[in-house]
């Protein structure tokens, strides 16, 4: 038996849909710890290709439960739009199950988000504007709606108008929306009508409940079982809330203490980190970001590596790995083992670059982490060192032998840089596009390497 927390190594979109699609084939339960539907988890296998927003990378293999934990946030609407979707596909989701504990988004939530980011103006953190930060923010502040609610109708709906004449003061004294000449109008409307909110929800509640469960128990009794979980992290350790770059981070913690949160088991309990990285680096939405690059290497990344949002369509700022974050994040998050994505994408360039440390114009020093100033880290340049590309298409590979030698030269200058065994490297989006290569865990890491 073993739990495995799936943990993003960079600005999320490392592929941890992929990865945990591809470990659950040994799993008995999923759990999506984090976040809500601003994560968009792609999984291509024999069944199909598709974007999960909410529902966990393990949904597509019957025997597997997967559950969303009471650390997500979840908008109902949202999560019935991904289950319609998956029943025309031919999945019932029968193994997908909810905790009572968990959030809800509002709609209120979602308007909010984007009044807030309006606000801001060019100091907008380029959330993804699904009412996440706004749905977390109500949780600390102990108003916030949570599943087990649905199941109270009477309560609901008078909890919803209390909401509302809070809410609505907000968006008129404070924000100053929902004018004739605001363009986001009509969202006000729709985000603070009480009624359609209300029987909207409780609709939407009686179609989850029969997937409601109390999630501690659910997962008390797979340990006791001993039974493989994953851990299905959302978004990466550089936009987690305590550890990202703030403020340009999300509302949750991505990182493992975030899984033993908001999944609800030990933190000693979780026997494996993998942490999960791309070859390359990408973000969505704003911050710091020292490798990206404004030029035609970058706009080669984005094409090859198709590198646009799943969720928001944006395209993604792409650059050259950064190894000072992801040892960073290994060192935060306590990899067992690494899981490198996207590699196939590097194929075509003659040299690749990585960032192995950062250098301030202004003071002249030379920095090997990240500094807690989002200002000081906007300013510092990357410090390159550069290995020869492989000039060779590596998707066909199966076996690490398989792999042209610069590649492997490229991995496994990666791993010494990251001090962390890459255990799985993945190229391209099937599921036999993953090579697993069995490495020795350096001494002192908190696990063997291999995840499987
Ligand atoms: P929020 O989570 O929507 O509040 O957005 C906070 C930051 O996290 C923004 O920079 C978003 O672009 C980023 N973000 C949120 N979800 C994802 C994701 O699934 N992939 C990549 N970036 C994300």
């Amino acid at each position: 038996m073993s739990v495995i927390a799936v943990v993003g190594a960079q600005w999320g979109d490392e592929g941890k849909g992929r990865v945990v699609d591809f470990l659950a084939a040994d799993a008995q339960l999923v759990v999506r710890y984090g976040g809500g539907n601003n994560a968009g988890h792609t999984v291509v296998n024999p069944h199909g290709h598709f974007k999960l927003h909410l529902i966990p990378s393990g949904i597509f293999y019957p025997g597997t439960r997967n559950l969303l934990g009471n650390g997500v946030v979840i908008n109902p609407p949202a999560l019935l739009r991904e289950l319609d979707g998956l029943a025309d596909a031919g999945f019932d989701c029968a193994n997908l199950f909810v905790s009572d504990r968990a959030h809800l988004v509002m709609p209120w939530h979602v308007l909010l988000d984007q009044l807030e980011e309006r606000e801001r103006g060019a100091a907008r953190l380029g959330t993804t504007s699904r009412g996440i930060g706004p749905a977390y923010v109500d949780k600390v502040a102990r108003r916030g709606f949570r599943v087990i609610d649905l199941g109270e109708p009477d309560v609901f709906r008078a909890a919803v108008g209390t909401a509302l004449a809070r809410v609505r003061r907000m968006v008129r004294d404070y924000y100053r929306a929902g004018g004739a000449d605001d363009d986001l109008r009509d969202l006000v409307a729709e985000a603070t009508d009480e009624g359609a909110i209300a029987e909207g929800y409780l609709a939407a509640g009686e179609r989850m409940a029969p997937h409601v469960v109390d999630g501690q128990a659910m997962v008390d009794d797979a340990l006791e079982r001993g039974d493989r979980i994953l851990l299905e992290g959302q978004l990466g350790t550089m936009r987690d809330l305590d550890w990202g770059v703030y403020p340009f981070v999300t509302s949750s913690s991505p990182i493992p203490g975030g899984a033993s949160l908001g999944a609800g088991l030990p933190a000693v309990r979780i026997d494996r980190v993998l942490g999960v990285a791309k070859a390359y680096t990408t973000a969505v939405g704003a911050g710091p970001l020292p490798t990206e690059l404004d030029d035609a290497e970058g706009l080669e990344l984005r094409e090859r590596g198709a590198e646009y949002g799943t969720s928001t369509g944006r395209p993604r700022r792409c650059g050259w790995y950064d190894a000072v974050a992801v040892r960073f994040s290994a060192r935060l998050a306590g990899y067992s083992g690494i899981a490198l994505t996207k590699l196939d994408v590097l194929d075509g360039f003659d040299r690749i670059r990585i960032c192995t440390a950062y250098r301030d114009p202004e003071t002249g020093r030379r920095w090997e982490t990240i500094p807690a100033s989002a200002s000081v880290y906007a300013r510092l340049e990357p410090e390159y060192e550069e290995l020869p590309g492989w000039g060779a298409d590596c998707s066909a590979a199966r076996t690490w032998d398989d792999l042209p030698t610069a590649a492997r030269a490229y991995v496994e200058r990666l791993e010494s840089l990251a001090g962390v065994p890459i255990s799985h490297v993945s190229v391209g989006p099937e599921r036999e596009q993953m090579i697993l290569r069995s490495v020795a865990a350096p001494a002192g890491a908190p696990g063997e390497a291999a995840a499987r």
